[in-house]
């Protein structure tokens, strides 16, 4: 168990990617994490384009060799033909968890009627949680609230780093032994 917890951040969109506008996502995803965790991390951000198989191996990257015990991505979980990051999820994922993508749609369909059009999904590579998020800025604190409070025990299971929310924002719930 490392002490100081590694999250990657993956923005995923072939404009940012390319300079055509800033990247809005992985700072925002980035400033989340400092509002709410209270226990050491450090963030480790990487920008790429909409391509399945750059995606796959940053993923691999992040969890085999950088050691993240959470990887967030943001983008690229639409239906449009360039959006797939669901995919080179599953093709890097040893274990799907859809409580993740199914909560995050529900909790997103009470603010936006498109929160449908998302097929973000989550799951587990050896001891990397791996969760998709959609592209807006916006959707990244709904969807990080939502399914947030179970992140910490996830990653007690895969025996990554204790990580601690600031109760006052975001409880974390750890079942009791
Ligand atoms: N979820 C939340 N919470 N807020 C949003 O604004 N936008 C939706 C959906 N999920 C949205 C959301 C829209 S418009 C799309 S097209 C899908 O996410 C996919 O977005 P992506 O391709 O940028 O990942």
């Amino acid at each position: 168990m490392s002490a100081i917890a590694r999250i990657g951040i993956v923005t995923v969109s072939d404009r940012a990617s390319a300079g055509v506008y800033e990247d809005e996502g992985g700072p925002a995803i980035r400033a989340y994490f400092e509002r709410v965790l209270t226990s050491p991390w450090e963030a480790v951000p990487c920008l790429v384009p909409d391509d399945r198989e750059r995606i796959a191996r940053t993923l691999i990257d992040l969890s085999d060799r950088e050691g993240c015990c959470l990887v967030v991505t943001t983008g690229g979980t639409g239906p449009a033909p360039r959006d797939v990051t669901p995919e080179a999820t599953q093709d890097v994922i040893e274990k799907p968890m859809p409580g993740f993508g199914e909560l995050m749609r529900q909790v997103s369909l009470a603010k936006v009627p498109t929160a449908i059009l998302s097929r973000q999904t989550a799951g587990i590579r050896g001891r990397t949680l791996i969760v998709n998020l959609p592209g807006r800025p916006r959707a990244i604190g709904e969807c990080l609230d939502a399914v947030m409070p179970a992140i910490p025990y996830c990653i007690d299971l895969i025996e990554g780093p204790y990580l601690e929310t600031d109760p006052a924002l975001i409880q974390a719930f750890r079942p009791k032994k």
